[in-house]
């Protein structure tokens, strides 16, 4: 498989260019719920091309609210209708992913915090999903917000969901393992890194979109050079996608420029659908599977299978 670079080029280090402001928000009423583009017709029932061996995909980006576990969860359940086998990572202590998914995460349950600690096996502890398809999640609490500081003089403490992960795929099959990082750089974070294959950065469409990215390289640069030489920057997911504004046509312009190959075609768009979902514990392919948002996420699944299977990374 051709892998993209994960050397950005230099303007990326030195920081991204912004789109111009050019179009004040404020005042803007709630956009309207999109229309599904019928250029774009749904693979809903599809059965998708299972690779050839587990896509270890982790969700990343320190920016807050961008929608890492939007697309983290409904990727997942995309990939799970087309009949492959997920397991979400939940690794933010907020543990928006498990809520997503339908499952309990009240302080005390068991999940990756137990496996962080390697007191537990990830096998232990993940739970199937109410959602369709063989969709495993591994469940974060608020305990793991402590971790950080926990594993700080735990010798090899980048490498405990590695381990974690490497142990479980040697007896458990599975398609597609999708890590929900938080918003930040830390200990979790870096843990997702060296575990995974594959970087997935979800973009806002918004002012700001590109600032952080280029930190977010530097870090991926010195993980790969350090501590996982098979990490690359598999794809980048423009989300919150508002086509009333030209600032997010300017960004996906940006981003296409920047990550023309692993920006994918599909935009998501906003979509008021996508932002009630979990408060249903349901993603929005079950929440509203006729709606622009969730075809979006299915054609975005869809895409990252197709480009996995051929090879075309
Ligand atoms: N396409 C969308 N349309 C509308 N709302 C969205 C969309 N994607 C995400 N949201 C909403 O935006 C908020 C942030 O999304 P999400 O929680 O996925 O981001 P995040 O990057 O995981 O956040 P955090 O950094 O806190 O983990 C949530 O309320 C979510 O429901
Ligand atoms: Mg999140």
């Amino acid at each position: 498989m051709t892998a993209p670079p994960t050397e950005v080029s230099s303007s990326a280090a030195g920081g991204p260019r912004r789109a111009l402001y050019d179009e004040p928000e404020e005042g803007l009423p709630p956009p309207p719920e999109p229309e599904p583009d019928p250029a774009e017709p749904p693979v809903s029932g599809q059965w998708l091309p299972k690779p050839d061996a587990t896509r270890v995909i982790v969700v990343a980006n320190q920016k807050g609210g961008v929608g890492k576990t939007t697309t983290a969860v409904n990727l997942a359940a995309a990939l799970a209708a087309g009949n492959l086998s997920v397991l979400v990572v939940d690794l933010d202590p907020q543990g928006n992913a498990s809520t997503a998914l339908g499952i309990e995460h009240e302080p005390g349950t068991a999940g990756t915090y137990d496996v962080l600690m390697g007191e537990h096996t990830i096998a232990q502890d993940a739970q199937r999903s109410p959602e369709p398809g063989e969709l495993w999640v591994l469940p974060s609490t608020v305990d793991l917000a402590g971790s950080e500081i926990e594993l700080v003089n735990t010798p090899g403490r980048e490498r405990r969901l590695a381990l974690a992960l490497d142990e479980f795929m040697e007896s458990n099959e599975m398609d597609y393992i999708i890590i929900d990082c938080p918003p930040s750089l830390g200990l979790l974070t870096l843990n997702a890194l060296v575990a995974a294959r594959e970087l997935l950065i979800p973009i806002q469409c918004e002012y700001y979109a590109l600032e952080g990215v280029a930190q977010l390289i530097n870090t991926i640069n010195l993980v790969t050079g350090e501590l996982n030489d098979n990490l690359v920057l598999s794809t980048v997911l423009l989300t919150m996608f508002d086509a009333r504004t030209r600032l997010a046509g300017q960004i996906v312009d940006e981003v296409r420029e920047y990550f023309p190959e692993q920006t994918l075609p599909v935009v998501i768009p906003r979509s008021v659908r996508i932002s009630e979902a979990p408060s249903y514990g349901q993603t929005v392919l079950s929440y509203s599977p006729d709606s622009a948002g969730a075809k979006a996420y299915q054609n975005a699944a869809a895409e990252i299978a197709r480009r996995g299977s051929k090879e075309t990374l």
